[in-house]
């Protein structure tokens, strides 16, 4: 495909490249998007599954649903791997092309798939910030795996409560954890935007995968690095917000594209005579 092509090009001559990644680059790992068919939010309305309060309330009225939701989310987590794109940009990494990835995905696997710089926007699933002190603290996969357990079928208010305890638990203060996750209305983890912000602003190519592009502040990277003067290359099977601002659109799917593009970035190194 000519596009596949056309990216190597740009990205065999680029040294300085910051990917940011959306729900879409982990579809092809079984973790559904947000938005369009099949996704969370069309099943869950985001004003209450994504926010604090509605949390609460559901909490204290939809309990069944909030459980089905938490279970929903944190299953495709736990059985998560890499696929070929995110492997496919981990190789672009020991390549010497990709200096970061930005995320807003909250599900580890750029680490999984051995990417050593990754700027998680809107935090993990796999940690948990004490609501006392601010400690973070991680939470091993097979704790989250026996959340999602203790919570199907339709668990009591007083077992959901003691199920949240023990997903929360393990500062030294004594204080309990909530997700350290993003939620829609608060602020991004402190030292974590400015750093991608300031990468986007000197990098010399910006990779847009699997991404609406329509959260803010996160969705504000690619447009500070298309006006710093980087160029822009999105992989997205369907149009999506950052396409216009493109140099190069890529229509397919991120597993297929991303492992055909770095074949391609070798195959000119290769032809490179030294
Ligand atoms: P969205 O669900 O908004 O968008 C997913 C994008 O991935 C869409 O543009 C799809 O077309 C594309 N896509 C689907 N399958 C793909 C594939 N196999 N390969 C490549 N692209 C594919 O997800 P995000 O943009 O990540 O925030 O959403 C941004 C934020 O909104 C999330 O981090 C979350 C959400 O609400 C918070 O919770 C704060």
């Amino acid at each position: 495909m000519e596009e596949i092509e056309q990216a190597a090009g740009i990205l065999a001559g680029a040294s300085d490249v910051l990917v940011f990644t959306g729900a879409g680059v982990s579809e092809e790992s079984g973790i559904p998007t947000f938005r369009g068919t099949g996704g969370i939010w069309e099943r869950y309305r985001p004003t209450v599954y994504g926010t604090v309060p509605g949390l609460t309330a559901a909490f204290a009225f939809r309990r069944r649903k909030l459980a089905a939701f938490a279970v929903e989310a944190l299953e495709a987590f736990v059985q998560a791997e890499p696929n070929p794109a995110h492997l496919a940009i981990a190789e672009l990494e020991r390549m010497g092309i990709v200096t970061a990835v930005a995320t807003q995905n909250v599900d580890g696997l750029h680490q999984a798939a051995g990417s050593s710089r990754v700027l998680e926007l809107h935090g993990s699933a796999y940690r948990v910030r004490c609501r006392r002190c601010g400690t973070r603290i991680q939470v091993p996969r097979e704790r989250l795996a026996r959340v999602v357990s203790d919570l199907e079928g339709s668990p009591s208010r007083r077992r959901m409560l003691a199920v949240l305890r023990e997903y929360g638990e393990g500062c030294e203060c004594g204080g309990g954890g909530r997700p350290d996750v993003v939620f829609f209305g608060e602020s991004l983890p402190p030292g974590v935007f400015e750093e991608a912000a300031e990468r986007a602003s000197r990098c010399d190519l910006l990779l847009a995968v699997g991404t609406s592009g329509l959260v803010m502040p996160a969705a504000g990277i690619p447009l500070l690095a298309a006006d710093s003067g980087a160029k822009v290359i999105e992989v997205n099977p369907l149009p999506s917000g950052l396409t216009r601002l493109a140099d190069l659109f890529v229509p397919l799917a991120a597993g297929r594209a991303l492992p055909a593009i770095v074949e391609a970035v070798k195959a000119r190194s290769d032809r490179t005579p030294v």
